[in-house]
Formats: C-alpha cells, structure tokens, sequence
C-alpha cells in the first residue's frame, strides 16, 4: 500500500487549493483580467492567483523553504537544500482559450536534485506524483511507461516553437524531420508538463521539446524516471536551468530518438 510521504501531503494540499480556485476561474474566464508578457506567453489573474495559492501553503509549512515559481521567481534564494519549483498553470494559453488541457507542476529538490514532484489536471482529476525511490503514480494506480521498442511505431509529443523564438525554422524543420521517422502524426497538446506525465503512465512513447524552462519540467523529470522512463538534454548548458531542451522517453526509444534528432547514426 502507497502511504503518502509530508512532502506529499503538503504538495497536494497546496494543488488541490490552488486548482478550486483555477477550477472557478476556468469556468468564469470572461471575468479574467488578462495581461500580456509578451507574444504567445499570457500570464492571467488566476495564473497569478494560483501561484500565491501554492506559494502561501508551502511556506506556511516551513517559512524557509527556497522557492523557484514563473511569475514570482526567486523566494529564500539562499535555500540551496530545499527548494519547490512550481508552474502555477502550465498550458496558459489552453487555458485562457478555454482548451481543458493545462496543470499545475510541482517539483521539490534537495541539494539540488529533483527528488518528489506533482502533476495535476484539475479538469480530468489526474494527480501525477513520484518521489525518488517509491515509483509514480496516476493518482491511487502505480504507473510505467509503455513498451514501444521501435521509434517508427511510436506515439510522440512535441511543442513549440515559441512564437517569439529566434529559433523557430529550425524547431519546425526538427519536426518535420522526426514526424518523417515516425508512422504516426506528432501530438502538440500544449502542455509540456503533461506531455512528461503522459509519457510517465504509457500514452506517450516519448516528448521532446526544446526552449523549456525549469518549471514546466522539474516535477516531470522525476515522475518521469520514477515510471521507468529517461530524460536527456540536448545541447544544453547544464549550469542555465532556465533553458532545457529535453528528449524524454520510455527509455526503449530513447538512443533512436536521441539519434534522429541529433542526426547521428545508431551503431
Ligand atoms: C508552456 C507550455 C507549452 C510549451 C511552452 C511553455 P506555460 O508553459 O508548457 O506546452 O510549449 O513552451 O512555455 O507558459 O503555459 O506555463
Ligand atoms: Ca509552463
Ligand atoms: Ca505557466
């Protein structure tokens, strides 16, 4: 039997509040006072809502505790042993187009490595969580990734480019590239936290995405890897967590995925 860790406990405590109150707003998204970051990256008044939602309960845990959270930034920033790093609703744009595919992503590291992390959907009721060495779960059912072994068989999922993106005739020509090796059509859903957690519990083979930011991965990465699955970065500057390109897979797919976005041939 699954027996739920404090960290779990306030972690969910903290979703469940903040998704009562992106539930209301969801269903009320005429009344929502929008804001423009910039292109194709909205921040809402309930993605703001939410945040503090979050950011409130886990501090009322431990005042201390290092917070890392997209509209707030840094909180406690001399906390290096524990520190939660949260989206507060990734899928914005979902959201406000009333779309009801958008969560909220939670992840927890000590040290500087991710060890618990939380997923939830609060339109399907699928909470996503793991934490290092207890396996993932798609709420009370324990969850593994799928057994695709061929990439050509696969289901995939990408997102992006940005709209904003310097790099955006090479992320499409990436995907035209991998779309061409697969038999199926690639999956945009708009939610890379998702993405992670459907690949986590099998209905995914594998994700890919480049020009990610910490928050919309951190809690992925473990649920992730907790379900069997792997998680590379491509390109990356291991030190600038702000920027993840990430391939994330069932793990059988991975050196063939790896291979053809990087056009390197398998030996
Ligand atoms: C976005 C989502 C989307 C991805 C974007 C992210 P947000 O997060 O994860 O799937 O394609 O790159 O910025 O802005 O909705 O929190
Ligand atoms: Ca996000
Ligand atoms: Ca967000």
């Amino acid at each position: 039997m699954r027996i739920d860790s404090p960290k779990m406990n306030i972690a969910r405590r903290a979703c469940l509040k903040a998704a009562k109150s992106l539930i209301r707003d969801f269903g009320e998204l005429e009344k929502l006072q929008v804001s423009t970051k910039n292109p194709g990256d909205f921040v809402s008044a309930a993605d703001k809502k939410s945040e503090k939602i979050i950011i409130e309960e886990l501090l009322k845990i431990n005042p201390e505790y290092g917070i890392l959270s997209e509209e707030t930034g840094e909180l406690n920033k001399k906390n290096k042993e524990q520190k939660w790093i949260i989206d507060p609703i990734d899928g914005t744009l979902n959201f406000l187009n009333g779309i009801p595919q958008f969560a909220i992503s939670i992840g927890y590291e000590e040290k500087g490595e991710i060890i618990f992390g939380i997923i939830f959907d609060p339109i399907k009721d699928e909470m996503f969580f793991a934490e290092k060495g207890l396996g993932a779960y798609l709420n009370n059912t324990r969850i593994r990734v799928s057994k695709q072994r061929k990439l050509t068989n696969s289901v995939l999922a990408t997102g992006g480019p940005k709209f904003n993106s310097k790099h955006k005739n090479f992320i499409l020509s990436e995907y035209i590239k991998v779309s061409n090796a697969v038999h199926a059509p690639i999956r945009k859903f708009g939610s890379a936290a998702l993405d992670l957690a459907n690949v986590a519990c099998g209905r995914f083979d594998g994700f890919w995405q480049r020009e990610l930011s910490y928050w919309d991965v951190a809690a992925g990465i473990i649920i992730l890897k907790e379900a069997g699955g792997y998680v590379d970065f491509i390109h990356n500057d291991e030190k600038n967590l702000l920027k993840k390109n990430i391939i994330a897979t069932n793990s059988n797919i991975h050196e063939e995925l790896m291979a053809c976005i990087l056009n390197k041939n398998i030996e």
